[in-house]
Parts: structure tokens; C-alpha cells; sequence
């Protein structure tokens, strides 16, 4: 006995092509019914646009001007960039990219309406133009003080540290904000194993350079994170310790090891000063 919401859950796609890319589908996306009778879906890699053959993909390249994601480009550093994309005004474009997120998302009902969301866009610049790498959405104005609605890295690009990327900028904004912020819940369990990977990181990051005595509100202001969020960290990395009566932040070697050794790993990172943005009022 399965309801329908479950039975329309049931994966439809197969595969689809982006770009010199083949990937299988993980979950259900309501691409138009015709769609899931295809062995394979073209996506244009530049607009999300899709066909049901790679002719007709060719043709729409013929068309299709696009070399960048719409928006502004308000983040670039060496060959990668970002681009603030106003739900409302490129309502296509970012329906097109819902779709093919939720090739990849479980758990997430798909927004519709877009109109809400602000999309930021990840690229990597060569001499074709800039190819998504994965991207973020995040509600303009969030009660709950959600600085990111959905994440994404396309699953070609998985496992080389741009999920990390995404994550980073996105508190970069919350900064440029003044705000601290957090996630929306519930996580995958991907998306769980990356923002804690990076949580830990930033913290024990802080804490070691900083000597002396720091505040969990102190921690908070310096990385956007949430008190809450700061905490569960530090639990899990047990380095919250209750000594005379009261509670405090103390690294053990292994951590602190494991943190020089992880420096060694080569690793995009964001550079606050390349980022050219303005909260939208
Ligand atoms: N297995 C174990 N650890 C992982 C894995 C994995 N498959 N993926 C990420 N991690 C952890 C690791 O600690 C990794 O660091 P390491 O590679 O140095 O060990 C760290 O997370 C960062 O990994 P990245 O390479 O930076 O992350 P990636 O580019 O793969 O993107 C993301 C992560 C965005 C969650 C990706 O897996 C994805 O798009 N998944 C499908 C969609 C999804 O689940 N999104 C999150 C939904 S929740 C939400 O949207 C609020
Ligand atoms: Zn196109």
C-alpha cells in the first residue's frame, strides 16, 4: 500500500547527458511525462534546457547564446565564479536547474515557485565559457534564518571539495549580512557528512590560531555559525569539556593532528576579498 506521493517518487529518468557528461539519475524529477520514456535526456549544459534527443539539442545550441549563467557575477578567483540569480526575473533558467537538482535530491519537495529564491551559481571558466560546477538557493527573506535552501555539486564534479566551496561562500554572504545562518532541515545524509566536515574544520581552524580564551558567541560571530550549530560540533569532535563547574572548549591531539595533517590537502578556497556583493537591501 503506497500513497501517491511515494509512487511519484519512484525514479523516471534514467540517464541524462550535460555537457561532455553522462550521469544516471538518483531520485524522481518531474521532468514532462515523454521524458522518462527516454534512454537518455539531453540537458543543455549552459541553460538546463532539455531534449529527448541529442539532435535536438543540437540545434538548440545553435540558438542558445548562453555561455555563463544568467545574473551578475559577483565572485571570481582565478577560474571560478559565482552568480547571484533572482528567481523572479530568470524564472526559466532556474526551474530548469530545480529540475535537474532534484535529480539528485531525495527529500526536498521541488520549489515551483522559484520566485522566492535567490540562486548562486558556481562555475569554472575555460576557453568555452563557464560550466556549473553545482550551485545553492536561498530563501531571500528565511524566518528560521536559513542562509541556504538546497545544495547541489552535479555528481561529475563530486568528492573535489566544491560542495566545501559552496558551503564557505554561503557563510561569506552571511557575513557580508552581519546574520549568522544555518542550513535548512532536514539534511541529506551527504549534505550532513559535508556541512559537519566543514563546521569542524572552520572551528578547530579558529581555535587553533586563536589562543587564549574564546566564547561559543565569540566563535559565532567570527564564523556565522549558529550557537547551536557551533555546539554539536564541538561535541562531536568532544572538545566541550566541563571543568570546575563550568563548560569549556579544549582540543585533543588526535584533532589537532588530523587538522595539520588535512592542511596538506590541496583545496579551493574562498577568498572574502574576491567577492563583489551587497546584501540585497
Ligand atoms: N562520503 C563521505 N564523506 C563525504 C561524501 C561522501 N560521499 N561527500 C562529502 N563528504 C564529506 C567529506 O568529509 C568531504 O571532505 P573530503 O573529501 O576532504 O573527505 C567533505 O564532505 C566535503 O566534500 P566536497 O567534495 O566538498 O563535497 P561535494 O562537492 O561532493 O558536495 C554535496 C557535497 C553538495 C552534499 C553533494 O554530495 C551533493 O550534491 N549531493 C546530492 C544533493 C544533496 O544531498 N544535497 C544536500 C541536501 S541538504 C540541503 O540542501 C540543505
Ligand atoms: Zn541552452
Amino acid at each position: 500500500t503506497q500513497s501517491i506521493s511515494e509512487i511519484s517518487r519512484v525514479k523516471n529518468l534514467d540517464r541524462v547527458i550535460i555537457g561532455k557528461h553522462e550521469v544516471e539519475a538518483w531520485y524522481f524529477s518531474p521532468y514532462p511525462e515523454e521524458f522518462g520514456h527516454a534512454d537518455v535526456v539531453y540537458i543543455c549544459e549552459f541553460c538546463f534546457s532539455y531534449f529527448i534527443s541529442g539532435k535536438q539539442l543540437e540545434r538548440h545550441r545553435y540558438h542558445c547564446t548562453l555561455t555563463h549563467p544568467p545574473g551578475n557575477e559577483i565572485y571570481r578567483h582565478e577560474d571560478l565564479s559565482f552568480f547571484e540569480i533572482d528567481g523572479r526575473r530568470q524564472k526559466q533558467y532556474c526551474r530548469n536547474l530545480c529540475l535537474v537538482s532534484k535529480l539528485f535530491l531525495d527529500h526536498k519537495t521541488l520549489y515551483y515557485d522559484v520566485d522566492p529564491f535567490l540562486f548562486y551559481v558556481m562555475t569554472v571558466t575555460d576557453e568555452y565559457g563557464c560550466h556549473v560546477i553545482g550551485y545553492f538557493s536561498k530563501e531571500k527573506e528565511s524566518l528560521d534564518n536559513y542562509n541556504l535552501a538546497c545544495i547541489l555539486t552535479l555528481p561529475q564534479y563530486q568528492r573535489k571539495g566544491y560542495g566545501r566551496a559552496l558551503i564557505a561562500f554561503s557563510y561569506e554572504l552571511s557575513k557580508a549580512e552581519g546574520k549568522i545562518g544555518s542550513p535548512e532541515k532536514p539534511l541529506s545524509d551527504l549534505g550532513l557528512l559535508s556541512y559537519r566536515a566543514f563546521w569542524s574544520e572552520t572551528l578547530i581552524d579558529k581555535l587553533v590560531q586563536f589562543k587564549g580564551e574564546v566564547s561559543i558567541d565569540e566563535l559565532s560571530q567570527m564564523t556565522s555559525f549558529t550557537t547551536q550549530d557551533i555546539l554539536h560540533t564541538l561535541q562531536s569532535i568532544d572538545a566541550l569539556k566541563y571543568y570546575r563547574g563550568q563548560h569549556i572548549i579544549c582540543l585533543n591531539e588526535t584533532v589537532v593532528e588530523n587538522y595539520y595533517k588535512s592542511l596538506k590537502k590541496k583545496r579551493r578556497t574562498i577568498m572574502p576579498s574576491a567577492l563583489k556583493w551587497k546584501p540585497p537591501h
